[in-house]
């Protein structure tokens, strides 16, 4: 066993901890013992420097720029795989075959309606409200319909849970949106495809025939695929906390979508279009930029930077990769938009600030312009990201549910307040 020692300098006290190697990437100290043995908590707000589980879903190796799920690279998944087939994988762990593909995506299929009583919640919100609340409040609502499968303990019904948000997500985000637009809801039809069905829930009317255009299918799904998983972010680590404690699983996605709405974390790529939108020209990047590098302002370049890519993100990469060709396959002449976010990152990478702090493009900076060219309203974006999550969310939550032994998640702090002081009574009190 490889350890190290740590040494409280003011005792003298040391403890020797156990080196833990990891599959891939950096091996990580178990620190269990420092409590025990020196007194000690461990301080590392942003969890920086901290593995808070073990997990074989997905590897990032920020450096590189290389993500994995389950060993295999984005840009193999992307090129070549479903993302009903990445659901499976991410899901199982494995690429399934034929025959396990189809029966998944049967499956899948038969759990996309919601109980029609489900449908009677959304009057109750505002004409105006955001399609994240009304996803979050959705999602959590489920368990108080499908509470025949919610036995956290029992791995049939954790299954089923989890068929049922993947299969749920797209018919409960496209009701959100038809409901603020004030559109009758379509009811999915299990003749199409996983994405083919989204675009016809949000865009058909009973009015008009509806055809689904192969090519914005095609691009959504490749989205879905770059997005469904990415390790210990915010909103899956959420998914865990909540899980810890024993919550159901609807509690717990609906805890990772309101999570995710946050703008540093998947809200960023409806900001990367408020903030494109907002440069009515190109001349105003110097600018823009200057704002982000100011200390004293608040404003971040948005779609820029990121935990844990250093190099780049190689899921911009691919988005950016299929913009231009999206957008001229699609015939979309909102181009100035592209023109710009081009020229923003040209600028950025270019200039120090960004070069030093290693800030490149993320994988929400071009995102938003295709969901935009697929017609996909603003509010809508985070949304998508949420579909595309729900299957990594899930995943996250079967494989800590399968652990042998789980604890409820319960940091310490540093803390910093009065010490103890004595009760003042109301008349003493200046
Ligand atoms: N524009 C300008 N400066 C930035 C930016 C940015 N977009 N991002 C980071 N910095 C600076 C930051 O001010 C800090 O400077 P200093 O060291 O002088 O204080 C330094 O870079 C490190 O930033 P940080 O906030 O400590 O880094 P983090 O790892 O905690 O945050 C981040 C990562 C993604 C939240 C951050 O880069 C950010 O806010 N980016 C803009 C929002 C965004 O695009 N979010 C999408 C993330 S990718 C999709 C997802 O995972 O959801």
């Amino acid at each position: 066993m490889e350890t190290v020692t740590i040494t409280d300098d003011s005792t003298g006290k040391s403890v020797k901890l156990e080196k833990k190697t990891a599959s891939s990437g950096s091996p990580v100290i178990d620190i269990g013992q420092l409590q025990s043995k020196l007194g000690l908590y461990t301080f590392d707000p942003g969890f920086t420097s901290t593995a808070a589980c073990q997990s074989t879903i997905t590897y990032i190796d920020g450096d590189k720029g290389e993500l994995l799920y389950r060993g295999y690279p984005i840009e193999q998944l992307a090129g070549q795989s479903s993302y009903i087939e990445v659901s499976y994988l991410l899901l199982y762990g494995e690429l399934p075959n034929k025959s396990q593909l189809d029966e998944f995506n049967d499956i899948i299929i038969q759990h996309t309606m919601i109980n029609e009583g489900i449908t009677r919640f959304y009057s109750g919100f505002r004409y105006d409200a955001h399609p994240m609340a009304i996803l979050c409040a959705v999602v959590g609502a489920l368990s108080s319909f499908y509470h025949d499968s919610l036995d956290i303990n029992n791995p049939r019904h954790r299954e089923i849970s989890a068929h049922r948000l993947i299969a749920k997500l797209p018919t409960i985000a496209a009701f959100s949106y038809k409901y603020t637009i004030g559109q009758p809801f379509i009811y999915p039809d299990n003749k199409l495809d996983y994405c083919s069905n989204f675009l016809r829930m949000m865009f058909a009317t009973p009015a008009e025939d509806y055809e689904v255009n192969p090519i914005a299918a095609r691009a959504l799904e490749l989205m879905m695929i770059l997005h469904a998983d990415h390790e210990q972010n915010a909103s899956t680590s959420t998914v865990r906390l909540a899980s810890s404690s024993g919550a159901n699983p609807f509690a717990c996605i609906s805890a990772g979508i309101a999570s995710l709405w946050g703008p540093a974390h998947g809200g960023a790529n409806e900001s990367v279009i408020n903030m494109l939108e907002s440069i009515s020209s190109v001349s105003e990047i110097p600018k823009l930029i200057k704002r982000a590098k100011d200390k004293n302002d608040k404003f971040r370049l948005m779609g820029f930077g990121h935990r844990i890519y250093k190099n780049f993100d190689p899921r911009a990469k691919i988005i950016r990769d299929m913009c231009h060709q999206l957008l001229n396959e699609l015939d979309v002449k909102d181009q100035p938009l592209v023109e710009i976010a081009c020229e923003l990152e040209y600028a950025a990478l270019k200039d120090d600030y960004f070069k030093e702090k290693k800030l490149y493009p993320n994988v929400d900076f071009y995102s938003g312009i295709i969901l935009k060219a697929l017609g996909i309203p603003l509010n809508m974006f985070t949304v998508i990201f949420s579909i595309a999550r729900t299957v990594g969310w899930v995943s996250h939550w079967k494989e800590m549910m399968e652990e042998d032994k789980h604890r409820i998640g319960r940091p310490r702090q540093l803390y910093m307040g009065y010490t103890a002081r004595d009760y003042v009574a109301m008349d003493k009190r200046k």
